[in-house]
This record gives C-alpha cells, structure tokens and sequence, in this order.
C-alpha cells in the first residue's frame, strides 16, 4: 500500500505516529524505502549535507529537480516530499506553482516551502491548483541570515502565540501538512492538537504527529549534528575503517601479494 497523503491522514485520525528521513539520491532513498519509513524528504539540506555548504541557500531548483528525480527512483512506498529552495517560489504564487509544477514532474508528492502566515495566499494558490503543501514554521534555514543563525524560536510568549498564528493561517489556506523545526515541545503539542492536518517535528519534542531526521545525522555521517539530532550508528568511522581496510587490502601484505579482484 502507497504512504500517500490518505495514509497521513489516517495514521493522524488514528494517533499512529510517522517518520520521515531525508534523502537526496536513488540509493539511500531506495534503503529508506525499504525500511519502512513512512515518507522521504529531498530537502535542500542537500546544500549542506552533500555540497558542503554553511546553509541551504545556494541551491537551485534545478539541483532539487535533480535530486527528487534520482530518489523518486528509488521509492516503492513512501510519501516523496522535495523542498521548494531559496529564491524559487517567494516573489508571487504564480512563480511558486511553476517552480512547484517542476518538482511534482520530478516525482515529488507534495512540496514543502519555508515561511510563516506570508505563505498563506501561496499555499492557498497551489492548494487550489492541485500541488499538496507542507508548510515549514519555526527555525526556517532559509531565513538564517535574517534569524542571525539557526536558533531555537518561540520562546518567548509572544514568539510563540506568533507561530501558533502561523500555523492556523497555513492549515486554513490548505496545507496538508505542517513542519515544525527548533520549537518548544509544548508549543509544537499545542499546535498538533490544534491542526486536523498531520504535523511533522524536528526539534520539536514527541507531541508531534510525525518526526523527521536529517540521513547525515542519524547515520553519523555529520561532523556538525545540530543538538536535537540523534545518531543511531557511527557511519563515519565505518566507512573510514571500511576504506581504509579496502585499500589495506590493494596495497597488500609486505611481501606483496594482492588479493582482492582475483577469481
Ligand atoms: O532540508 C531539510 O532537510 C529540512 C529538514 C531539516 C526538515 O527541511
């Protein structure tokens, strides 16, 4: 049975809880697939995970159409949701259904956009015109340099009534889903209690309907993990160890003699 937006729905009435990883290629969606996760992200922490970079706001939506492209091939199941990037969908809804329009080719299910209640006519725009939405609030990556880092939000009363509004605003225009990063966990409860749609936390406490984690930092592959993240193996000395074994191997005892790639 596809984990499509039914699925969400149901697993919400039903007080099932869900979880979603990030993946950005064939390969580790197809693993994430396998193991039974209930929806993939190509989220444009790519930006940082693969490429490198300090934040998410170089990538393009042509990099996003790539990589939902080569992770949609690897998924049998799961719900595929790609990130709208900086700069591709902020400026009308009309710019954000064509950049929209894009991902859902590539094989996205629903596309997910950063921004509080300013979203809301957007949201509204591509609900209405076929394009599910999920609507990221709290600590959004792509206004760092406007939050002066990635800090925690809502913890002041104000802050947090502000994010409360944000969230009715989006579920009333249409999203289908709510995203919550960095959040106080009793905000995030409130908020899921609120919300008929599903909601999906990150450093958001349990009270969410759905978690999600970055592949990099469950699979101890991030050497920076932001402080909510949790690292369920040491994949980085793994794969160094697996490596270096390899090429241990190539190199061969003193004497000389390879023993790898021989019949
Ligand atoms: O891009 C991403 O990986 C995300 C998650 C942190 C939710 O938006």
């Amino acid at each position: 049975m596809s984990k499509n937006l039914a699925h969400w729905d149901k697993a919400k009435a039903e007080s099932r809880k869900l979880a979603l990883i990030t993946a950005y290629d064939h390969g580790f969606a197809k693993l994430a697939d396998e193991a039974g996760l209930d929806g993939i992200l190509v989220g444009d922490s790519l930006g940082m995970m693969v490429a490198g970079a300090a934040d998410t706001l170089k990538v393009t939506l042509e990099q996003m159409e790539y990589h939902t492209r080569l992770a949609a091939a690897g998924i049998a199941q799961a719900l595929l949701m790609a990130d709208l990037p900086f700069g591709s969908f902020e400026e009308s809804p009309g710019v954000a259904f064509a950049a929209a329009a894009r991902l859902i080719k590539a094989g996205a299910d629903i596309v997910k956009l950063e921004g509080g209640a300013v979203m809301a006519e957007t949201v509204g725009f591509l609900s209405r015109r076929g394009v599910p939405v999920c609507a990221h609030i709290g600590l959004t990556p792509q206004h760092v340099r406007q939050l002066g880092g990635f800090k925690r939000q809502g913890k002041t009363a104000a802050a947090a009534a502000l994010l409360l509004e944000d969230a009715l605003a989006l579920a009333q225009a249409g999203a289908r889903m709510v995203l919550m990063e960095a959040i106080p966990a009793a905000l995030a409860t409130e908020i899921t209690a609120r919300l008929e749609v599903p909601t999906i936390g990150i450093g958001a406490g349990t009270g969410t309907d759905a978690q999600i984690l970055v592949l990099h930092d469950v699979l101890g592959l991030n050497a920076s993990p932001p402080p909510f993240a949790r690292a369920y193996m040491d994949g980085a000395n793994l794969v160094r160890a697996a490596l270096a074994a390899y090429a241990g191997e190539v190199r061969g005892p003193k004497d000389g003699a390879a023993v790898t790639g021989t019949a």
